[in-house]
């Protein structure tokens, strides 16, 4: 299994989104987010998702080149359009909208529809933290998910985000899909020929399997929690499905329907005041008695942002079967995986529809 490091993996990612007629702008803002969900430790929602997205590109249902636009604007609500074009792209412009917003009205909150892949959702409430403020978001997605009871894919894996900064703490970031797990981690494990806990997926006869092949072939993931996580996704598919216009259960336009939010701290309290709460809150929980001596008590958050520190100093695993993927894409379009940032003699990048 290779190890690669971060700037290594935005290069070969970059290349191949540009040879494929992306812009720099967008092949730089893609590659970042896959390779940053691989810093973390989501490696559901690293570069294992680049192939998906050539196929999209090749196949037109990912569009190169267009900006998400503002569809409607209401105080401190905006209704915004992926247009089709890369779903990072129209989560950035649209958790930097709700942060605008809420530095006007003291809340911002935009709905996105007509959106690809958002990829990891957590990365755009973490803008908000960055900017001082309090992020949150919810994605409906496709239907891969039982309900409660049931045996059908209905509901999307449907996550849900917030990110809360603090001062000498990193944020608290919350960022988990409401099913059992999220589709690409059955991806992960499939790829590496690894079984899954029980619990997570029923085949498609309804029977609980540890076979993540028997998702692909006509199973569900089971929401978490039961009855809760089964509730919450309800509501996603209400909040991020409909009242964006994306589309609730199996009939939803392009991939995800987002709702994002941003709250300006300095419209409930002051910000050094809150961020040093927020500490507090953090050591505390740490600091709690816990159920057995070795057992760590970690914030949400703490589990990708150790992994993050890790993977920067010794770089990023890579299983076998994704790279080959990579790598067969990359010798497609001529790029020297030596020296990826090189300029290929003889190769037309695609115009850009
Ligand atoms: N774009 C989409 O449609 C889509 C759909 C589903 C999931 N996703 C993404 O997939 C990723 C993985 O989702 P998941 O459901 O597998 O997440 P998960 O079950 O791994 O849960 C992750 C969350 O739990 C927290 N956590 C983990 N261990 C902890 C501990 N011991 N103590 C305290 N907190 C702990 C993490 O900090 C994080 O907030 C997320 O980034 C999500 O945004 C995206």
């Amino acid at each position: 299994m290779p190890v690669l490091q971060a700037e290594y993996l935005k290069s070969v990612s970059e290349q191949i989104f540009l040879r494929l007629g992306a812009s720099e702008d967008e092949s730089r803002v893609v590659s970042e987010h896959l390779v940053n969900s691989n810093l973390f430790g989501v490696d559901s929602h690293g570069v294992i998702r680049i192939m998906e997205y050539v196929k999209g590109i090749r196949e037109s249902t990912i569009r190169l080149r267009v900006q998400p636009k503002t569809l409607k604007e209401l105080g401190c609500t905006v209704m915004i359009s992926g247009e089709f074009g890369f779903g990072q792209i129209t989560g950035m412009r649209a958790m930097r909208i709700a942060i605008e917003k809420a530095k006007e009205f003291g809340a911002g909150i935009v709905g996105v529809r007509n959106c690809n892949h958002l990829g990891r959702i957590g990365e755009y409430p973490m803008i908000a933290a960055q900017s001082d403020m309090i992020g949150a978001a919810i994605a409906k997605g496709p239907a891969i998910v039982a309900p409660y009871g049931g045996k059908s894919r209905m509901l999307g894996a449907n996550p849900i985000s917030f990110a809360i900064p603090a001062n000498k703490e990193k944020p608290i970031l919350v960022d988990f899909s409401t099913c059992t797990a999220a589709e690409g981690k059955l991806r992960v494990r499939r790829a590496k020929g690894e079984k899954i806990p029980a619990g997570w997926i029923i085949d498609k006869d309804g029977r609980s399997s540890t076979d993540p092949s028997d998702f692909y072939k006509g199973g569900s993931i089971l929401p978490f929690g039961e009855h809760k996580g089964y509730a919450l996704s309800v509501m996603i598919e209400a909040l991020g499905g409909l009242l964006t216009g994306a589309g609730s259960l199996t009939k939803i336009v392009g991939v995800n329907g987002a709702l994002m939010l941003a709250l300006n701290i300095e419209s409930f309290s002051t910000i050094s005041e809150f961020k040093s709460e927020v500490d507090e809150l953090i050591r505390e929980l740490r600091a709690s008695p816990r159920a057995k001596e070795n057992d760590e008590i970690l914030v949400p958050g703490e589990v990708e942002s150790r992994e993050y520190d890790k993977r920067i100093r010794q770089g990023i695993p890579i299983d076998d079967p994704t790279w080959l993927e990579i790598a067969g894409i990359a010798a497609d379009l001529k790029i020297d995986l030596k020296d990826p940032g090189a300029k290929a003699q003889g190769v037309r990048s695609v115009p850009a529809s």
